[in-house]
C-alpha cells in the first residue's frame, strides 16, 4: 500500500474501457481533502478499528464488532462491489490518515429493493474525524461520480430508521 493508502496501479476513472464499451472497475477518487481507494484486502485492520468502535457502531449494531464479524463484514463488501462493476466500498484517507469507508452499491436490505438506475450512497468514519466535513466531501465526490459516470437517474441515502443524529465524539 502507498503512503495514501490507495492501490499501487492506477485505476481507471472511468466505468468504460477506451472505446469498447466495456465495464470497468472502482476508479480511485479524490477531492481536495480525500483520496477514496476502492476496499481491498490491505483495509481490513482499518475497517476493524472502525467498527470497534461502540459509538461508531450505536445506530447500526449498538455495540463493537468482534474481528470475526469484521471479517464477514469486509467479505460481504467486497462481494457487493463485484455486483455492479464501477460500483462498491472505497477506503478514505486525508494526509495519510485513515479517515472510514464510504459505498455506493445498489439498494440493498429488506427496506431497500433493488430498483433499476438507483444507488444506495453511505459512510462510516473513525470518530476522532467526525466533525470536520469529511462524510459530505467523499458524498459529493460519490454523487458527483454516479452521476457523471452512469448516468443513473436517482440515488438514495437513507439513515437508519428513526435514529436520532449520531452525537458529538
Ligand atoms: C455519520 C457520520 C459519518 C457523520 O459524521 P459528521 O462528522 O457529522 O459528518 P461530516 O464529516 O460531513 O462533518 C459535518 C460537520 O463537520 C463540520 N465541519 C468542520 N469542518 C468542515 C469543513 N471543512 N467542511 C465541511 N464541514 C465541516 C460541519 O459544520 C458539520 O458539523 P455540524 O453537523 O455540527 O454542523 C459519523 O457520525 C459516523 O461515522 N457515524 C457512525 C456510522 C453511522 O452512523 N453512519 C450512518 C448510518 S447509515
Amino acid at each position: 500500500m502507498n503512503p495514501a493508502g490507495t492501490p499501487d496501479a492506477a485505476r481507471p476513472m472511468s466505468t468504460r474501457g477506451a472505446g469498447q464499451n466495456r465495464p470497468v472497475p472502482q476508479p480511485v477518487l479524490r477531492t481536495a481533502r480525500l483520496t477514496l481507494a476502492p476496499l481491498s484486502d490491505e483495509h481490513l485492520d482499518l475497517e476493524a478499528e472502525l467498527d470497534a468502535d461502540p459509538q461508531v457502531m450505536r445506530y447500526l449494531t449498538g455495540r463493537a464488532s468482534t474481528r470475526a464479524e469484521v471479517e464477514r463484514a469486509h467479505q460481504r463488501r467486497l462481494a457487493a462491489a463485484r455486483e455492479v462493476p464501477g460500483l462498491g466500498f472505497w477506503a478514505g484517507f486525508a494526509y495519510e490518515q485513515f479517515i472510514g469507508w464510504w459505498l455506493l452499491r445498489p439498494p440493498h436490505g429488506p427496506d431497500q429493493p433493488k430498483v433499476a438506475g438507483e444507488a444506495d450512497l453511505g459512510y462510516r468514519l473513525l470518530r476522532r474525524h467526525w466533525r470536520s466535513g469529511y462524510a459530505t466531501e467523499g458524498a459529493h465526490e460519490l454523487i458527483r461520480y454516479g452521476f457523471k459516470t452512469s448516468g443513473w437517474p436517482g440515488s438514495s441515502a437513507r439513515p437508519w430508521p428513526s435514529t436520532p443524529r449520531p452525537g458529538p465524539p
